[in-house]
């Protein structure tokens, strides 16, 4: 199967095969962050743009390694010190960075579709790194990766995703892309951070915690957006922690080796127990090692030029 899209815009475009696609290659790039020079001529000449109108540190970061780590040209603009500040529109903006040879725009915005509406103007591979509360595809993408990694397999899982399902983009490129690979996905969280109509996405919703978590094999806990919310969505962060929170006593409900995983930044103590954060089973460091090696794949896919993943090494 040839790779065929220009961009990367969110999960719920893409194919079962595509997905399997982006995690096949991504095994051989992360053999690459395991060696002493971490350094291939793959992407030798292409430009790669991190345009991030929201904070970032484990995206624009591992996009940025990817790029380098493939030899590709990583510029990172960051919004509060560019001409955004004098009022340049996005689209301007992106057109003047294209004048200037950008083969790749990773971009991150608090506006859901304002990545989609530029790879609908630009000749440059777009990806989206993030659109206001619609999609994550990288994070959902390196979660699978993490997942398939370790267990061996997507399909026939039990995967629990607890927290801000509302304000969450990492919960809905995960709810496409789980359930595209044959995982079963509990939502779970307080009824006023909850969307209606969530069942006809493929998810079950729960908001008691202990039936959610009854036989999960992955835990993903979400952050508490606090940044994002209305007030008065819930009483407090004490009683979120409380019904919620993810702690070790919780987790006896879930399967044997049970996974947990976060996307990060974590509020320790809110919606994870340090406890749970720290254990063996807890994969948040491998989560953003393979963020790298997830990214690279996209990179090259993108903007390689196809000629198989034998041509990254
Ligand atoms: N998971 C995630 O998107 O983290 P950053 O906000 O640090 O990029």
């Amino acid at each position: 199967m040839d790779w065929r899209r220009k961009d990367l815009l969110g999960i719920k475009d893409l194919t079962a095969d595509e997905i399997r696609m982006v995690l096949d290659t991504a095994v051989p790039m992360k053999d690459i962050l395991t060696r002493t020079i971490k350094k291939v001529p793959t992407l030798r000449g292409k430009t790669v743009i991190n345009l991030f109108y929201e904070p970032s540190t484990r995206t624009r970061t591992s996009f940025e390694l990817a790029g380098k780590y493939m030899s590709a040209d990583t510029i990172n603009i960051s919004t509060s010190t560019s001409s955004v500040v004098k009022g340049e529109s996005l689209l301007d903006t992106v057109r003047t960075l294209q004048a200037m040879g950008s083969d790749v725009v990773v971009i991150r915005h608090s506006a859901a579709g304002a990545p989609h509406f530029l790879a609908r103007h630009l000749r440059a591979a777009v990806i989206n790194a993030g659109d206001g509360a619609n999609e994550h595809p990288t994070q959902a993408l390196l979660d699978m990766f993490t997942i398939r990694e370790e267990k061996g397999r997507l399909e026939g899982l039990t995967v629990t995703i607890v927290g801000d399902i509302a304000h969450s983009r990492v919960a809905r490129s995960n709810l496409y892309g789980l359930t595209k690979m044959g995982a079963k996905v509990r939502l779970c969280g307080p009824p006023t951070l909850l969307p209606p109509a969530l069942e006809t996405c493929g998810a079950e919703v729960y908001t008691d915690l202990d039936r959610a978590l009854e036989g999960a094999d992955v835990v993903m806990v979400l952050r508490l957006q606090l940044e994002r919310q209305q007030k008065g969505l819930f009483p407090g962060v004490r009683e979120y922690a409380r019904y919620w929170g993810i702690n070790r006593e919780r987790l006896k409900k879930a399967a044997p080796g049970v996974l947990v995983m976060h996307p990060g930044p974590m509020n320790r103590g809110v919606e994870i127990a340090d406890d749970v954060a720290d254990a063996p089973n807890s994969l948040v460091e491998r989560q953003v090692t393979n963020g790298v090696a997830v990214r690279m794949a996209l990179l090259y896919l993108l903007a390689g030029g196809g000629g198989g993943v034998e041509a990254a090494h």
